[in-house]
């Protein structure tokens, strides 16, 4: 087995891209990617992606974003794992390095979102349910989710105002993202207060839909000692499951995929929770930063808000979280997500984060789910003082 290296990332801004295609926001985030890396010659392609044939008429993307590239005749596909679809393609690129197969992998996540009508966005996310006990009776993404806030509330008193941290925090770590979607800080009334959108979760509560597209170039130890001087290595790439409908599991708000994944990917890692500098947490929703930190172990259950008002989640609190923004406010444009996390992961431990830089960082984790935890993506990457 290969040790497997961070060769360089790319990022485009997330937002409304109205005037390029699928193809290009994937072959734009592939060639900054290779850029940054100096390095042409990827020997796979593997694209996350949730919702291209609704989002963008598009289907066979990884040939096609290949071919773009003119990297034709190398083996390329495209996975789907709903929102978790780019750390799901960033775990095939692992193991390819991982295996010996290839020397060096491409993952690229992308999402075009913004071209969809507000209704056919909700449709086309609902799919990463079971369409007949779901979105066939009008329960979208966001109602499932407020409904695990609810019962989170009621279970562990645990005010609106406290549920409000997680989108300030958010928020606050953006103002320096050059690739964020939204910049602007907020305070804990805007999110209380904002619209609501499925009670109790507002406006403000949510991950905002957008275009975007990521990239990461997986190297093993002969190619990155040739590309970079800093070697970010990945020490664990895990996936998992859970029970496919959240009414069917022993408990809704215990996320037992990520609980899993986390576990394992730790152990693989030989690394204890309490070495993570970093945290990139999958904070779709309020409720889901509270439950996601919760199953990885870093506030008990129930505490995770209490947790986050108390500063344990800032930039200079014990478990930094969400550095460059996180998926409230750097974006989610869903397919990308994983990547995006995984290269704000590479740019902490590299010492490239810029203002967002957190001091001494070497020891980063990615969490990157699908639906609601039904599919979670656990990714360790150290640095060199490790
Ligand atoms: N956070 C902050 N601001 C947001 C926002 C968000 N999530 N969504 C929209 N806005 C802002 C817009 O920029 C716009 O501001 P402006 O008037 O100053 O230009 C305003 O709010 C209205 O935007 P609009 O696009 O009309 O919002 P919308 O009502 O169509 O969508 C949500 C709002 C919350 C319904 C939508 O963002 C959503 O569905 N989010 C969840 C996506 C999701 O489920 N993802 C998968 C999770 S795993």
């Amino acid at each position: 087995m290969s040790k497997v290296y961070v060769g360089g990332v790319g990022m485009i801004p997330i937002g409304d891209h109205w005037t390029k295609s699928i193809t290009d926001l994937a072959a734009d985030a592939a060639l900054k990617t290779i850029k940054a890396a100096n390095l042409q010659n990827p020997e796979m392609i593997v694209v996350g992606n949730m919702f291209s044939a609704t989002g963008a008429k598009q289907e066979h993307l990884g040939p096609l974003v290949t071919s773009e590239l003119g990297l034709e005749g190398i083996p390329a596909f495209k996975v789907e794992t709903a929102c978790a679809s780019a750390a799901a393609a960033l775990n095939v690129a692992y193991t390819y390095v991982k295996s010996g197969e290839v020397d060096c992998a491409l993952a690229i996540g992308v999402e075009k979102m913004r071209d969809l009508e507000p209704s056919d966005t909700t449709q086309s996310l609902s799919m990463a349910e079971r369409y007949e006990y779901t979105s066939s009776m009008g329960v979208s993404f966001v109602a499932l989710n407020a409904m695990l806030a609810r019962m989170y509330m009621d279970k562990y008193e645990v005010s609106r105002d406290e549920l409000s941290y997680f989108p300030v925090l958010a928020h606050n770590n953006a103002q320096n993202t050059t690739h964020a979607q939204f910049r602007k800080p907020i305070e804990i009334a805007n999110v209380s207060r904002s619209p609501e959108v499925s009670n109790p979760l507002t406006l403000l509560d949510c991950a905002p839909v957008g275009d975007g597209a990521a990239a990461m170039l997986l190297v093993n130890e002969k190619k990155i000692a040739e590309i970079n001087d800093e070697a970010i290595e990945i020490t664990a790439s895990v996936g998992t499951t859970s029970r496919f409908s959240i009414f069917e599991r022993d408990d809704m708000l215990e996320f037992t995929a990520t609980k899993e994944a986390t576990k394992k990917a730790l152990k693989e890692s030989n690394t204890s929770i309490k070495d993570i500098d970093v945290i990139e947490v999958h904070d779709a929703f309020s409720i889901v930063a509270a439950l996601s930190l919760e199953a990885m172990g870093f506030s008990r259950s129930g505490e995770a808000c209490k947790d986050a008002c108390n500063g344990i989640y800032d930039k200079n609190g014990k478990y930094p979280s969400v550095t460059f923004g996180g998926l409230k406010a750097r974006g989610h444009p869903v397919g990308a997500t994983g990547l995006y996390q995984a290269a704000e992961a590479y740019l902490q431990l590299s010492g490239k984060a810029g203002l967002n830089q957190i001091e001494n960082a070497n020891v980063a984790i990615t969490q990157n789910v699908g639906a609601v935890d039904t599919s979670s993506y656990i990714h360790v990457l150290k640095g060199e003082n490790n």
